[in-house]
């Protein structure tokens, strides 16, 4: 960018290319500002990431090997989205990334917090250990879990002259300041001890985990697809990033955990919005189920890159059903936000399955289940005997906890359907996306981004981010008092080369 002086009236305007009015006489040139230098430094350092750019974990999956291997190669970090498969499918998806990326180039795993399932959650961790996944997502905690903190000070040792090494990082996803304070604090002291005692870590490792915070990177996750507490990254990032400096201060740590943003980002406008309110990385997530290394078909695939901004609603979430949690999924080309309410209305409404009225049952029977409910509680006897028999025999008790079993037998198998492209559920796709992919269409509309095909996690990111700098530069602009082009704020997407 140019600046030169107005030869009518003296200002300093900008030109964009060479178009700078004849006669005006050249002032200066604004400096480059390069993709790399958005972020926190000690990102970049920390983890050996070009980019301060985190492809988010998608259960399921969804965030597939193809895809954090991708986002490696693009230069961010991707997340591989391991909540809800099976360890052994979790297990072949860490030694694809592991293989294809190598020591150096970072990338990490999901840990996602399973109340219901303790042991489930401690086979992950072991998993991840075992693995040396140097990084992990911690999501879903809404307390710490001695999981979680064998899994941030494993390996952790001090040399001779104080410097810290920590094998192991924790990005802890938070949308809530009480969680993000035990994340960004040393670990109470009484977990540490147990998992001394459980042999889980070493005495000397846990003398160095009093002073330490459990989290160095820590998530803001605003209104974004899936779980959410759909608050806005303006009012919440704030907030956590003077936590995080206050928490830092008290204990006196080297420095504050790093903090990201996450939720609604989907063009570039919005990346440098999220750097400008001091965001030392991003984290991308409903946008990146849209492209060609996600694993979900591409049935669901061409359906979200035709949202809109407001095609994306709450619904019943199949983990926490009774507890009224909702997730943000599709609206459009789906009826499984009416569908999924519905289910959970009459779990309200009613004391079980049998209080139902005929014609409502008979209705679920016909549009919903496809199947009389008496054959969906011999498939959920058959789940449960092999998962967690106590489930079972709870519902024995509590014919209410049986109307729940069978409602989330419906809701889980809702997510499945997309991601094989189950033709027949079409209409009872459950995807999980937020108003960003909306956000994100818009942008594309009219380049080659519109094209599901030629959607690549390198593509939407290294867009993303040579736009984020570009607008960022405008603003800097402005901010000097020059009369700044509105187009100066303007990116289109571009096919773009790592150089
Ligand atoms: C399909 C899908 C599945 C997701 N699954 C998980 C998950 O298993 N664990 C998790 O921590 N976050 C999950 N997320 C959240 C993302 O990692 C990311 O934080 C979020 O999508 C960012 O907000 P955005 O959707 O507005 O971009 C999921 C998001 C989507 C869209």
């Amino acid at each position: 960018m140019r600046l030169y002086l107005e030869p009518t009236d003296g200002s300093i305007a900008v030109a964009l290319g060479d178009e700078a009015p004849e006669g005006s006489q050249p002032l200066a040139v604004l400096p480059p500002l390069y993709p790399e230098w958005l972020g926190g430094r000690s990102f970049a350092e920390a983890h050996g990431a070009r980019f301060a750019y985190v492809v988010g974990e998608m259960a399921r999956g969804i965030a597939s090997a193809s895809l954090v291997i991708a986002a490696g190669r693009a230069g961010g970090i991707g997340f591989f989205g391991s909540g809800g498969l099976p360890l052994a499918k979790v297990e072949t998806a860490l030694d694809e990334i592991s293989a294809a990326l190598g020591p150096d180039v970072p990338w990490g795993c999901n840990l996602i917090h399973s109340p219901n399932e303790p042991d489930l959650e401690q086979a992950l961790t072991d998993l991840l250990l075992r693995k040396q996944v140097r990084r992990v997502c911690a999501s879903a905690f809404m307390a710490l879990q001695p999981t979680i903190v064998q899994y941030a000070f494993t390996g952790v040792t001090c040399s001779e002259d104080g410097t810290v090494t920590r094998p192991n990082h924790v990005f802890a996803k938070i949308s809530r300041p009480e969680v993000a304070r035990q994340f960004l604090a040393p670990a109470p002291l009484d977990l540490v001890q147990q998992l001394v005692r459980d042999g889980r870590l070493t005495a000397d490792e846990a003398a160095l985990a009093e002073h330490l915070p459990v989290a160095e990177d820590v998530t803001v996750e605003a209104d974004s697809g899936g779980h959410t507490d759909n608050r806005p990254l303006p009012a919440l990032f704030p907030i956590i990033r003077q936590l995080a400096l206050d928490i830092a201060r008290a204990h006196s740590f080297a420095q504050p955990a790093r903090v990201g943003a996450a939720g609604g980002l989907g063009t570039p406008a919005a990346i440098a919005a999220a750097f400008q309110l001091g965001a030392d990385y991003v984290v991308t997530g409903s946008i990146n189920q849209a492209t060609i290394e996600a694993g979900i078909s591409s049935t669901a695939k061409e359906l979200l890159c035709q949202a809109g901004l407001a095609d994306c609603t709450m619904a019943p979430s199949a983990d926490m059903f009774e507890l009224g949690v909702k997730v943000q999924v599709l609206r459009k080309g789906t009826f499984f936000p009416q569908r999924a309410g519905r289910l959970y209305e009459l779990y309200t409404n009613h004391a079980s399955l049998e209080a139902i009225p005929a014609a409502e049952r008979e209705k679920l029977e016909r549009d919903l289940f496809r199947q009389p409910l008496a054959a969906v509680w011999e498939s959920c006897v058959a789940f449960f005997e092999r998962r967690d028999p106590r489930e079972l025999e709870r519902a024995r008790q509590e014919p209410k906890h049986r109307m729940a079993l069978v409602f989330r037998y419906y809701l889980g198998l809702s997510s499945h359907w997309p991601i094989v492209g189950e033709a027949e559920r079409r209409h009872d796709f459950q995807i999980w996306c937020g108003p960003a992919m909306g956000s994100f269409n818009a942008w594309a509309a009219g380049s080659f981004l519109e094209l599901p095909a030629n959607r690549t996690v390198e593509q939407v990111a290294l867009n993303l981010l040579e736009g984020a700098a570009a607008i960022v530069r405008a603003g800097q602009l402005r901010s000097y008092g020059v009369a700044v082009p509105a187009d100066a704020f303007e990116f289109r997407p571009r096919r773009l080369r790592l150089a």
